[in-house]
């Protein structure tokens, strides 16, 4: 593999006196046209049959799409099949102008026309390739006998056109293939020689798709590429600048992105950025791209699970987990760090009242693409403290006190070490019961009386079991509330060096049933702070749990009237 790359021949940057994309901003969405039915479904090990492309037809409408490219209809009669059922079943909504691909070849054109017969809205594309490798390798021809096959094409067409019988709308496209491949004044010569022979209007304007067939330089220069296209093209009024990226470098989006700034106005891409090779431009991302920067796409992602679904089922390719927006795992925060700063994200917005979106590592609120947010923050042994407290309070309601969450969370990291992977929610709900609830117990509360005595004066009545004596003990106590009468009950059996340092309370429900959690931080005898959770219908009771909880669960010495238990 030494000097390998010594072969490749880099790519020759195109010469401009100014450029004036860098300073521009996209404000509004382009033109859409899917060509997933198409380039997409070229592209797939097993072609999409006609059920699948009928579904991904209504699918794409239901997006919004009002341009799609349903097939190459001359090519096979599977194509030609499909666009006839398409016209002759009603699948087209009146608004959708369905776009068909052609060869600039006289059999291919005819035979193209046949099968839009009847169709409402048509665009009919054609292409030719023109850049350099292509005439070099391919065609053996130079620029000239390349315009040539390109304004026959287009000559044929205008005829097939002006005398068509029928009611079909009618508008071209004319695409020279592999434009990025060709030197830019000829993509121009050619472009406008095919104008010459249409002769197109601003009212009846020429589609003009400058395709970037295979990704070969940087976003920049294809931005470059379109500017001098457009600022050189004669009669540019009469036509729409539209851009067919592929994505073999990668930067698909980043092409359409700023070939909108350099001055395109319709974008030709797919679903997840299907197609041959890396696949053509993902339109799901530019247009949430724009979506964020507060620019209506025009297209409605609102639901993008379902398309995934349909995506998937149809062309039986996957989507990444870490695909932009739609991916598994996008919306997903493992690092402890970025979990607490989404907690407080959504703290900030609610506490603000603000209809803004500012969570930090979220560009974009899930649910605006159909997802949950329960599904945001996922525990593994690299979250932190804040991720597990965030699933408890997100997935069930428990508001762990923040002095709390680094003892939840080292449990919850201990346990995801031990079993040596992610906790869903209910595992980390099981380490919440496993170390808070149903724990092992030396003393527990039977029953109880409490006396509220006056504003500051309460009074304690009750029993309690020594679980390794099996017995029960009365005990009483006095106090200036009821847990504060409990904890001097407790004192005079002789649990003593117990001290609260803090208590939170909220109810939580379960279904139709409300109950209230209580968590009590407790100092132990050996100054050590452990928490402990009561949950009851009734909030003494859940407090009093709270605090027997903190009391089975410390490290201390536990002693009634002297004797260990
Ligand atoms: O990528 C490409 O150049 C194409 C053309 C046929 C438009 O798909
Ligand atoms: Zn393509």
């Amino acid at each position: 593999m030494e000097k390998g790359f010594k072969k490749y021949i880099p790519f020759e940057q195109i010469r401009m006196e100014k450029r004036e994309w860098p300073d521009n901003t996209i404000t509004k969405a382009p033109i859409w046209c899917s060509v997933d039915l198409r380039d997409g479904n070229q592209a797939l090990v097993t072609p999409m049959n006609m059920e699948q492309k009928l579904e991904f037809f209504h699918a794409l409408v239901d997006m919004g799409f009002k341009e799609i490219e349903i097939g190459f209809p001359s090519a096979s009669e599977t194509e030609y099949e499909i666009c006839r059922e398409l016209i002759e079943g009603g699948h087209i909504p009146d608004d959708v102008t369905i776009q068909v691909l052609v060869q600039a070849r006289e059999h291919l054109i005819r035979k193209t026309f046949e099968a839009v017969k009847g169709a409402k809205n048509v665009i009919v594309h054609f292409y030719n390739s023109t850049s350099v490798l292509q005439r070099k390798v391919v065609f053996k021809k130079d620029m000239d006998g390349i315009i040539d096959i390109a304004v026959e094409g287009a000559k044929l067409i205008r005829e097939l056109i002006d005398s068509y019988e029928g009611d079909t709308n009618f508008r071209l496209e004319y695409s020279p293939e592999s434009f990025s491949g060709t030197e830019v004044d000829n993509s121009v010569r050619i472009c406008e020689a095919v104008m010459d022979v249409i002769k197109p209007t601003k009212e009846d304007p020429i589609i003009l798709n400058l395709p970037n067939t295979v990704e070969m330089c940087t976003p920049n220069t294809y931005a470059d590429q379109i500017e001098y296209f457009i600022k050189h093209l004669k009669n540019r009024e009469s036509a729409i600048i539209s851009v067919h990226p592929h994505n073999d470098r990668g930067t698909g989006v980043a092409c359409a992105e700023l070939a909108l700034l350099a001055g395109a106005e319709r974008i030709e891409g797919t679903l997840f950025g299907n197609g041959e090779r890396t696949g053509n431009l993902d339109i799901v991302t530019v247009g949430l791209n724009m979506y964020t920067q507060c620019v209506d796409p025009k297209l409605d992602f609102s639901n993008l699970p379902k398309y995934k679904e349909i995506y998937e089922r149809c062309t039986q390719m996957k989507i990444g987990e870490r695909q932009p927006y739609v991916g598994d795992l996008v919306f997903t925060a493992f690092s402890g760090s970025h979990q607490d700063a989404i907690k407080k994200g959504f703290d900030y917005v609610k506490a603000a009242n603000s209809d803004k979106w500012e969570i930090p590592y979220l560009p974009i609120d899930p649910a605006d693409v159909g997802r949950q947010y329960e599904a945001i923050v996922r525990y593994n042994s690299q979250s932190g403290k804040g991720g597990a407290a965030f699933i408890m309070e997100n997935v069930f309601g428990y508001e762990l006190p923040k002095a709390m969450h680094p003892e939840f969370g080292a449990l919850a990291k201990a346990e995801s070490d031990r079993l040596g992977k992610e906790l869903s929610p209910s595992d980390l709900m099981d380490v919440f019961n496993k170390n808070y609830i149903d724990i092992p117990q030396k003393i527990w509360l039977v029953k109880h009386v409490v006396n509220n005595i006056g504003e500051n004066e309460a009074t304690f009545k009750g029993t309690v079991h020594l679980v390794k004596e099996d017995r029960d003990i009365e005990i009483y106590g006095e106090g200036n509330g009821p847990i504060d009468a409990l904890f001097n009950a407790l004192k005079e059996v002789g649990i003593k060096g117990f001290e609260i340092q803090s208590y939170k309370e909220h109810s939580v429900s379960q279904g139709s049933d409300s109950k209230a959690v209580c968590y009590m931080q407790v100092r132990n005898p050996n100054g050590k702070t452990v928490f402990g959770v009561g949950i009851s219908h009734g909030i003494f009771k859940a407090s009093a749990r709270s605090l027997f909880c903190a009391i089975n669960r410390s490290d201390s010495e536990i002693r009634i009237n002297g004797e260990l238990i």
